[in-house]
């Protein structure tokens, strides 16, 4: 018996219990996206879906809403709408992770679903903790069925990394492919410029360092969260860079994540590159996102052969100007919903899966472009003309646009704690849906070319909904929430 394990779950079992009536009495919690019972939420971590069921594990610190000491925590469900929650079910308990449980993700292979982490190990002392002080360990789990965990095993430490890097490796993300197992993990290369490395397996346990991939130009001094994986015959690099400098329609957010297209990670041949590094055509990235909230999302493919998407919905190190108010609510962030990422041309889009249909409730008619949903949740679709300049406000004060070429998001002081603006580039509109869920709304343009997260925050729960878009046609239906059992 492990006692530090003992001890972690069960304060964070008691945090669960006591704050449960605090966090169902507060109007911001949210109905059907995926929060922790209580505390700080951040990535998704092992996503997949194992003999018919979808697991959701996720960065948490119950023991804080500012975040600390990182376990993952457990939701599973068979439909993707009603979800059970399992508690804590790894915790920071071993050498090689003593500092925190870091994000991983989930190989299911044949019998097992086999976790991959990074142990996150801190040393006490004078560091800076990015050339010295610190262990980020890939730390490999079995389970017979996603919820029993197996022992831990340290598959890769810091001296089997390259020696040209920072102490900052992590967030394995693993696939097998004929017979093969490969392994991304997203680095920082000493003298700041972020990176992600390839290794290769044959059961799993040794990996090999076959390919590093950079960019030539800056773009940033860490990549965090890679995730590669093919879609209808197309590669894609996927990642989380940090220090990528603002423009005025990219790269809003402290930190951001996007991918690129390019050629099998494994057949690209190094003509003009040397040795192993390969250079990823970063002028090419595109953000998955371009709301106040999203980052380090993961992919996973599903039984039924669907590339689906789960981003958080928060950012580390928040920026200055937004003070976020759930705090003292004793709670912060949240999960996206689904989303299936399908290929159109030199983009991906990424839809809500179809399952979330089946919360739709009432359908409300606008009068005058104009309803009220007493809820505050509901799902929202409006199909216009191309060319016509569109407005949709949503309590009046979160106002999605598009005009001449440009999309904004903007959120007015009440409902913004801070955050105004943010814009994309969208050559011609035809289509807006909007997810609202109490605190949350998930803008998709043009089928989910282009997406819009973000956090707001009013003062009552009825939503006010303004449609102004000349010879659109406007769906809107009320939302159910999730149910969720909690074990
Ligand atoms: C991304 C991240 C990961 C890390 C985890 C720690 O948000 O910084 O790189 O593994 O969060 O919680």
């Amino acid at each position: 018996m492990n006692e530090l394990r003992t001890i972690l779950k069960a304060e964070a079992h008691r945090l669960e219990r006591e704050n449960a009536p605090r966090m169902g009495a507060d109007p911001w919690r949210m109905k059907f996206h995926l929060m922790p019972p209580t505390g700080w939420m951040n990535d998704p971590n092992g996503l997949c879906q194992f003999h018919g069921t979808y697991h959701v594990f996720f960065q948490y610190t119950p023991y804080d809403a500012r975040g600390g000491l990182k376990v993952w925590g457990h939701y599973s469900s068979r439909d993707l709408i009603r979800w059970e929650y399992h508690g804590v079910c790894l915790t920071p308990d071993s050498p090689y992770d003593v500092s925190g449980v870091y994000s991983g993700s989930a190989l299911t292979d044949g019998d097992a679903m086999v976790l991959y982490y990074t142990g996150n190990v801190k040393y006490d002392g004078d560091y800076d903790y990015v050339e010295s002080g610190r262990e980020g360990n890939t730390i490999m789990v079995t389970s017979p069925d996603g919820f029993q965990m197996g022992d831990k095993i340290c598959v890769l430490r810091p001296q089997d990394y390259p020696h040209d890097y920072t102490c900052h490796i992590r967030d394995p993300k693993v696939w097998k492919e004929n017979g093969q197992y490969y392994m991304v993990l997203g680095g920082r290369k000493k003298g700041d410029k972020g990176a992600i490395l390839l290794y290769s397996s044959a059961d799993g346990r040794e990996w090999k360092l076959e390919r590093e991939f950079s960019s030539q130009e800056d773009f940033g001094y860490m990549w965090e969260c890679p995730d590669f994986f093919c879609l209808d015959g197309q590669w894609i690099a996927a990642f989380s860079p940090q220090g990528v400098g603002r423009q005025e329609t990219a790269f809003q957010n402290i930190y951001h994540s996007g991918y690129v297209m390019i050629q099998s990670p494994l057949a690209w041949d190094s003509k003009g590159e040397s040795g192993r590094m390969r250079v990823l055509p970063v002028e090419r990235f595109r953000e998955w996102d371009m709301g106040f909230d999203f980052y380090a999302p993961q992919t996973f493919l599903d039984e039924a052969g669907r590339r689906i998407l789960v981003g958080w919905i928060g950012l580390p190190d928040g920026d200055k100007e937004y003070q976020n108010p759930t705090v003292e609510r004793g709670w912060q962030h949240a999960l996206t919903l689904p989303r299936e990422v399908t290929r159109r041309g030199k983009m991906l889009c990424q839809y809500p899966v179809g399952e979330l249909k089946a919360l739709r409730g009432e359908e409300i008619s606008l009068e005058q472009g104009q309803a009220i949903v007493n809820s505050g949740c509901f799902d929202l679709v409006v199909r216009g003309k191309p060319g016509k300049s569109c407005r949709i406000a949503i309590h009046g004060g979160l106002v999605f646009s598009w005009r001449d070429g440009m999309a904004a998001l903007e959120l007015s002081p009440e409902l913004g704690r801070g955050r105004a603006v943010r814009r994309a580039q969208v050559e011609s509109l035809w289509e807006v849906r909007i997810l609202a869920d109490a605190s949350v709304a998930e803008i998709y343009v043009n089928g989910g070319e282009t997406v819009f997260t973000t956090r707001y925050y009013p003062d009552h729960t009825a939503a006010s909904v303004s449609v102004f878009w000349p010879g659109s046609q406007t769906n809107l239906w009320t939302m159910d929430g999730f149910s969720i059992i909690r074990r």
